[in-house]
């Protein structure tokens, strides 16, 4: 067994679960179409779906929620949230959003055009998805070594600086209208990006006069791993380290669903003012009011306490650690993972867990589809469904990674919830040689893994 970091809080509210019976769940997978995002939330025992807006808040969060301000404008929430934005990221300005997707499609509205390239290291799906509705091509760049599930590297999730001057070099900087660095690289494994990445990235777009923005969702997590995996910095706090981190950038993106730890909540955060105002012209017709920006004052207040409390030291260690306790369970168990450990979740892979299976069979589909009937635990496939491409020839190219996500909701589950899944997964892993793959029976034009449907191969 590994070591475990206890809870640095009690519990005080509880909110019941339930197990139904193996019976039960193969018809209401069924019924849902073997789309695990199609099933009742109350028909999961545990939810490992996703981080996102799913976490507990704090006793200081919920009483914050009691002194929103309702006004239309100016809401004393949003100056509370300003001044921690100001704090934590330094940016000259922001605008609330009702989540991270919306803060993304606001600016790419803004800044991308048809036929230009939008460089990551790995980008998530709905800024794929937003950067591609705008007729831009969105690219990853991450360094080789991430797409090999077992390389053990501490920082996994950079950005390689040589494709990327090659990149700039090849589309010219006017076809790049900004870079979006994600930290931690939720798509490659909740991996970390080292600051001197950042700079590293930094520095390359300075010369070439391209505004450099972070996808911020994670970056309490990517601090705590710098702060234990580079030297010079276990000193450090990690405000500091966020703080060092966005002085490199000209701007981000934030969930506040993930180091938020709020249930709803996101921002769009510049330094460049010509830029805010159109924005803010933007904002207005999709978003709301810029002193809200889609949410209610209750939120924003709700986010500006969260943001402080992902960066408290003693939560990070116990974040980072239950991650880490479940990654080393399953690897006690023999079972296959994404290594290192991510900050957020742990991924198994699909390709050495069910080696019969192509990936024209979504073996991280057929995967989590097994892990919620064996024990109504409920994951996330992040493969060839999530990912898989047409070339020009009208071709499948399939990804690299064929992953099913185990992640960890913040503050949520405790210690035996998470041997339960250390469980459930061994028991599907001693009989993996019977596992059939899935075939899909039914898909959408873009972002298929949300609706699909899919039927046993
Ligand atoms: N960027 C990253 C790296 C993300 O992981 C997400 C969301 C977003 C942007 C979009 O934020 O959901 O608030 O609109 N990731 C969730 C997940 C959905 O399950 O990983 P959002």
């Amino acid at each position: 067994m590994g070591n475990y970091f206890a809870e640095p809080f009690r519990i005080k509210m509880v909110e019941p679960i339930k197990l139904t019976s193996r019976q039960e769940r193969e018809r209401l997978l069924m019924e849902a179409g073997y789309n695990l995002f199609r099933l009742k939330a109350e028909d999961v025992y545990l939810d490992l779906l996703t981080d996102s807006g799913t976490g507990a808040m704090s006793d200081y969060q919920w009483a914050g929620i009691m002194q929103g301000d309702e006004s239309y404008a100016g809401c004393k929430n949003f100056y509370h949230l300003n001044e921690v934005i100001k704090t934590i990221f330094g940016f000259q300005h922001f605008v609330p959003t009702h989540q991270g997707r919306a803060a993304e499609h606001v600016l790419f509205s803004v800044l991308v055009k048809p036929g230009d390239a939008v460089p990551s290291n790995m980008h998530f799906d709905t800024t794929r998805a937003n950067i591609e509705a705008r007729g831009g091509k969105a690219v990853d760049l991450v360094i080789d070594q991430a797409y090999d599930p077992q390389a053990p590297l501490p920082f996994k999730g950079n950005i390689d600086l040589d494709k990327l001057e090659n990149f700039i070099e090849h589309w010219g900087a006017d076809k790049i209208p900004l870079p979006m660095l994600t930290i931690t690289n939720n798509s490659g494994g909740g991996q970390p990006v080292s600051m001197e990445n950042v700079s590293g990235m930094s520095a390359i777009l300075k010369r070439h006069k391209i505004p450099f923005f972070i996808d911020a969702c994670r970056h309490a997590e990517n601090a705590y791993f710098i702060k234990q995996r580079a030297p010079g910095y276990g000193d450090k706090t990690p405000l500091q380290i966020a703080q060092e981190t966005f002085s490199y950038a000209d701007g981000c993106t934030m969930s506040a669903k993930k180091d938020g730890l709020a249930n709803i909540g996101g921002f769009l955060a510049m330094n460049d003012g010509a830029l805010f105002e159109k924005v803010c012209q933007r904002l207005i017709l999709v978003e709301g009011y810029p002193t809200y920006g889609g949410l209610a004052g209750r939120d924003l207040e709700a986010v500006a306490r969260g943001l402080m409390e992902a960066l408290d030291e003693g939560y990070l260690a116990y974040r980072i650690g239950q991650a880490r306790y479940l990654g080393e369970c399953l690897l006690e168990a023999g079972v296959p993972i994404l290594e290192p450990i991510g900050g957020h979740a742990v991924y198994l892979d699909a390709r050495r867990f069910l080696p019969h299976l192509p990936q024209s069979q979504f073996p991280a589909q057929a995967l989590s589809l097994e892990l919620y009937l064996e024990g109504g635990v409920r994951a996330v496939e992040i493969g060839g469904v999530m990912f898989a491409r047409k070339d020009e020839k009208g071709e499948t190219v399939f990804p690299s990674l064929e992953l099913v996500r185990l992640a960890i909701p913040r503050r949520v589950y405790t210690q035996s919830h998470l041997d339960y899944v250390v469980e459930t997964v061994t028991r599907v892993y001693e009989r993996r040689a019977q596992i059939r793959g899935v075939t899909i029976t039914r898909e959408p034009p873009a972002l298929r893994h949300f609706t699909a449907r899919f039927a046993w191969a």
